[in-house]
């Protein structure tokens, strides 16, 4: 059973310990839980994919202090720094060479050439970054396939049985809520691989162009993203999407002041409340449905819409 204990100074000094021995640590960061572990350790982060039953070995995002630190890992292009000096720290993940000399695990990269890289904002996430002195890899502190932690109650719901997790440091609840969009650069291209916590129109804006689509770039490689499964942050009652109101054996999350629904998303139609709440909300109703499906308001496709949408829709998914 792993231990959950309020982030403190001497909290955090011990977790980067526990890093630097190779035991896996769950901490708070701005956008959602994450699992981690040294990420220039193999045995760590092989148990990082044990410990959440990852099918198969989907790249993982490493996180760091800051650009400075990010550039002994990958390479940047113009592009890339651009987006990194403008939203880092943040919840954007960028995808970029690796680079030969790289003191990584090889897993994290799962087998491609590139490492995805983050510098996050979290206070927490940085002190424990600057205890362990590594670099951390981390996924998502929730069991494979299952909706992602926004609270420290939901890791220790998910993980905490676990003999490999050996601490979750409790920051609260997470500001964001969703996971950090990520971009890469196939062919060059700078491409949305996983719409998140940044909305499209913000990194456009900086990028000075449009962000091709991840679907569009997958091409024979299959997936450009892998962990983007088409059913994922999946609660267990089942899901319908756009529903105007739900029917007799249906719970409504709604969104916006007009619905009617004990649990709303955002009464007032804030998009950045909504994405804050949405993981929250799902496991909330999914523990009190009772065999009820959950019937979901629609949710406009602008800002961090693209997002939500992009998780209700793989939660709606058929479970594979
Ligand atoms: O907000 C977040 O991003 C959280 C917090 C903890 O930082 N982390 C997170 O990690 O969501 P995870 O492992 O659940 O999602 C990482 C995503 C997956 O879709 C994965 O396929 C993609 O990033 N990814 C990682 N490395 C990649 C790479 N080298 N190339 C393409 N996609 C990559
Ligand atoms: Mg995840």
């Amino acid at each position: 059973m792993a231990e959950c204990v309020a982030a403190s100074e001497a909290a955090i000094a011990r977790a980067g310990e526990l890093i630097r021995e190779g035991k896996l640590v769950a901490f708070p960061t701005e956008t959602v839980y994450g699992l981690g572990a040294d990420a220039s350790d193999e045995k760590a982060v092989a148990r990082i994919f044990e410990a959440k039953g990852r099918p198969r070995f989907n790249p993982l995002i490493v996180h760091v202090a800051d650009a400075q630190v990010a550039e002994k890992y990958v390479v940047f292009s113009a592009e890339a720094e651009a987006l990194a000096r403008h939203f880092w720290p943040g919840g954007l993940t960028l995808v970029l060479p690796r680079r030969a000399d790289a003191k990584l695990s090889l897993l994290v990269s799962a087998g491609l050439d590139t490492v995805a890289i983050r510098v996050p904002a979290h206070e927490t996430a940085q002190a424990l970054l600057e205890a362990a002195k590594r670099p951390i890899a981390a996924p998502s502190a929730n069991a494979s396939g299952k909706v992602s932690p926004t609270q420290a109650g939901h890791v220790m719901e998910s993980l905490g049985h676990s003999d490999l997790l050996a601490m979750v440091l409790d920051g609260g609840a997470c500001r964001l809520g969703l996971e950090s969009s990520v971009i890469g650069f196939p062919q060059g291209i700078p491409t949305l691989l996983r719409p998140g916590a940044v909305a499209r129109e913000e990194i456009e804006a900086v990028l000075g162009g449009r962000l091709a689509d991840a679907d569009a770039a997958a091409g024979e490689a299959g997936r450009a993203s892998p962990g983007q499964l088409e059913s994922h942050y999946a609660p267990g009652a089942p899901l319908r999407l756009d529903a105007a109101e739900a029917g007799p054996d249906e719970v409504l999350l709604g969104f916006g002041p007009e619905a009617k629904s004990s649990m709303n998303l955002s009464a007032s139609g804030d998009l950045t409340e909504a994405a804050a709440n949405l993981f929250a909300m799902l496991r909330a109703l999914d523990a009190t449905a009772g065999g009820k499906r959950i019937a979901v308001s629609p949710i406009p496709m602008e800002g961090l819409g693209e997002a939500i949408n992009d998780r209700l829709k793989r939660a709606a998914a058929p479970r594979g």
